[in-house]
């Protein structure tokens, strides 16, 4: 198995995280394999805001808090089962990790979703090559139409037309790596 593949075999979702901030040379080498991922036409529509303000990171939190409740009965069976969870006090969307890297990309972009997703897959992919936990996040996905949660994201420069389609907490993590569970029976082959 080529070191490559075997890092991305390695990789799991990290949901405890240190208080430490990374270091800003990982941050931005991070950073750079979003920006250079895989995109629709190479347009390049999209937008990445890196959120490590710890009181702005609880602002969000709250208002995200508030919007699960608002929407406790929402027909996403995956909005109803983490507004269950987000009710307790201790909740926090982002498993305290101290960055926050929201990808958003402009609503007329018909490859907005896979655009982003495809920034989010190598975010955690070289936050895993740095040392560095990371979890995608839906939370900021599902509410960005929230109007406090809205406002709070364009004030701190997501833009205006801008929908948050994917995110990634990172940090270093502190959890014992994580098992990968995968059905492995799902391909066919056709020679
Ligand atoms: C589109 C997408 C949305 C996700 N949203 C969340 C989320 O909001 N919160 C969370 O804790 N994990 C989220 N995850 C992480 C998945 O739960 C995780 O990747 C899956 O359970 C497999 O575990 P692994 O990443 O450790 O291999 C998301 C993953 C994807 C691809």
């Amino acid at each position: 198995m080529s070191d490559f593949t075997e890092l991305i075999m390695s990789r799991r979702s990290v949901r405890k995280h240190k208080e430490a901030q990374i270091q800003e040379e990982s941050l931005q080498a991070i950073l750079k394999t979003g920006i250079y991922a895989p995109n629709g036409g190479n347009t390049q529509m999209w937008h990445f805001t890196v959120l490590q303000n710890q009181n702005t990171l609880k602002e969000l939190n709250e208002l995200i808090k508030k919007a699960f409740a608002k929407n406790a009965d929402s027909d996403n069976r995956f909005i109803k089962g983490a507004a269950r969870v987000a009710q307790s006090e201790m909740y926090c969307f982002c498993y305290g990790a101290p960055t926050l890297v929201l990808v958003s990309s402009d609503v007329a972009n018909p490859n907005a979703m896979a655009d982003c997703a495809c920034a989010v897959e190598n975010i955690l992919l070289a936050a895993h090559a740095e040392g560095i936990g990371s979890v995608y996040i839906n939370a900021p996905t599902w509410f960005d139409d929230d109007p406090e949660v809205r406002a709070l994201l364009t004030k701190i420069g997501v833009p205006q037309n801008y929908h948050v389609c994917a995110s990634a907490a990172i940090g270093y993590s502190d959890a014992p790596p994580a098992k990968g569970i995968r059905n492995e029976d799902v391909v066919n082959y056709v020679r």
